[in-house]
């Protein structure tokens, strides 16, 4: 990711009237999330203000959650602070170039980012018995978006690929988006 990039995520979130999510929890982290046992660990990766993240800790999780844009991060920090919540560890990193803690989690999320270089980490760093849940773009935003980058929607299909031999608890690829959620094998 060029710097360029950074700048321009900075500049999004410190818009206000850009429309970047600000809202509770993606629907599809609430239907899949297990409850959280003592010391249950989840990671967030490109959090942006942290919604997913926050409502992690909210249920008991200790969240790393990453992201390039300082300005997000900042943002999400008070906002978890303004709800009364300590359990995310908000970190400014580079996912083309960071390597992922290496803690084995129970819950890794991704929402509206797309870095196929990163799945073979995912896979590694999901517990066995654990659960990925991923939502972003796929190709059918190029309909109306022809503009946006190939490399950061997903072909149809795709999620449930990078993924063989999991549980699947939910897979679908509508319109624009794709939404995947499964339990790695307890081998
Ligand atoms: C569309 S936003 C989604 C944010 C959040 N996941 C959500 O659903 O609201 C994409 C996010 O990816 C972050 N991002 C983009 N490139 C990144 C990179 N190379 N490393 C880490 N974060 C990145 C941006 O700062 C931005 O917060």
């Amino acid at each position: 990711m060029a710097r360029s990039d950074r700048i321009r995520w900075d500049r999004r979130y410190a818009d206000p009237s850009s429309r970047v999510h600000k809202d509770g929890p993606d629907a599809l982290l609430v239907r899949h999330t297990p409850p959280a046992q003592p010391g249950s660990r989840a990671l967030e990766l490109a959090c942006g203000l942290g919604h997913n993240a926050i409502w992690l800790a909210e249920q008991g999780y200790t969240v790393d959650a990453f992201d390039i844009s300082l300005t997000a991060l900042r943002q999400a920090r008070a906002a978890m602070l303004a709800r009364g919540v300590r359990g995310v560890n908000f970190v400014a990193a580079d996912l083309d170039h960071f390597v992922l803690p290496p803690y084995p989690y129970d819950l890794i999320c991704v929402f509206r980012f797309l870095d196929r270089s990163l799945f073979p980490a995912i896979r590694e760093r999901v517990r066995p018995g654990g659960v990925v849940i991923y939502q972003t773009l796929n190709t059918g935003h190029l309909v109306q978006h022809p503009d946006t980058d190939p490399e950061r929607v997903l072909q149809h299909g795709e999620l449930p690929a990078y993924f063989p031999g999991w549980i699947v608890l939910e897979a679908a690829d509508l319109d624009h988006l794709s939404l995947f959620a499964a339990r790695k094998p307890l081998d």
